[in-house]
C-alpha cells in the first residue's frame, strides 16, 4: 500500500475524460493495487471522496466514504467503477464543498439532491443504488473528477469561494455542507 501523490488545481489529468475499465482489468493486480493506495491516500488526507483522475490514473474509477458525525449520514467505503449518475426528481441544494486538489479551498455547490448510482465494485460485479443529501452530493461531486470537472466549475458564482481558514472563522463550521 501507498500513499498517492493527489493532482492539484492546474494539472492537465484533472481536466481529462476518464475511461472506463473492463471487468477483468478491474480484478486486475494493478487496478486492485489502485484502489488500495487510493483507500490509503483517501484516509492520510481524511477526505470524503476521491477520483483516480486525481492520483493520475485517468480511468473511471472513485471512492466515496463518509464517516459519522456533523449531522451528517456515514456511508461506509463505497469503490465505484465506471459509475454512471442519474438525477431522482428535479430538487437541487446548495452545500458547501471542497476537494483534495483544491487545498483548503471552500464554496457552494448546487447538487442534485438525489441521484441513482450505478457502477460496478472493486470485483466487476454491477450494482445500484438510490442516494440522497451529503452522499449524493460525493457522488455527483467524484463523478464529476472523471469527466474533468471540479466543483469550482459547478458553483452558480464565486462569491462564497473561501479559504478553509476563513470559512471556519466566518461560516462557523470545519466541515460539511449546509443544505437547505
Ligand atoms: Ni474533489
Amino acid at each position: 500500500m501507498a500513499i498517492l501523490k493527489v493532482a492539484r488545481l492546474g494539472h492537465p489529468i484533472l481536466r481529462q475524460q476518464a475511461e472506463p475499465l473492463t471487468r477483468s482489468q478491474v480484478r486486475s493486480a494493478e487496478i486492485q493495487r489502485l484502489i488500495d493506495d487510493m483507500i490509503e491516500t483517501l484516509h492520510e488526507y481524511e477526505g470524503v471522496g476521491l477520483a483516480a483522475t486525481q492520483v493520475h490514473m485517468p480511468v473511471r474509477l472513485a471512492l466515496v466514504e463518509v464517516p459519522s458525525g456533523e449531522g451528517r449520514e456515514a456511508v461506509a467505503l463505497t469503490v465505484l467503477v465506471n459509475p454512471n449518475v442519474t438525477p431522482l426528481g428535479d430538487e437541487r441544494v446548495y452545500g458547501w464543498e471542497g476537494c483534495l486538489s483544491l487545498p483548503d479551498l471552500r464554496g457552494v455547490v448546487p447538487r442534485q439532491r438525489r441521484v441513482r448510482l450505478e457502477a460496478l465494485d472493486r470485483q466487476g460485479r454491477p450494482f445500484e443504488l438510490e442516494a440522497e443529501g451529503f452522499f449524493a452530493r460525493v457522488i455527483q461531486h467524484e463523478c464529476d473528477h472523471l469527466d474533468g470537472v471540479t466543483f469550482v466549475d459547478r458553483m452558480d458564482d464565486l462569491l462564497s469561494l473561501s479559504f478553509l481558514r476563513e470559512f471556519e472563522r466566518h461560516v462557523g463550521l470545519e466541515t460539511g455542507p449546509i443544505e437547505d
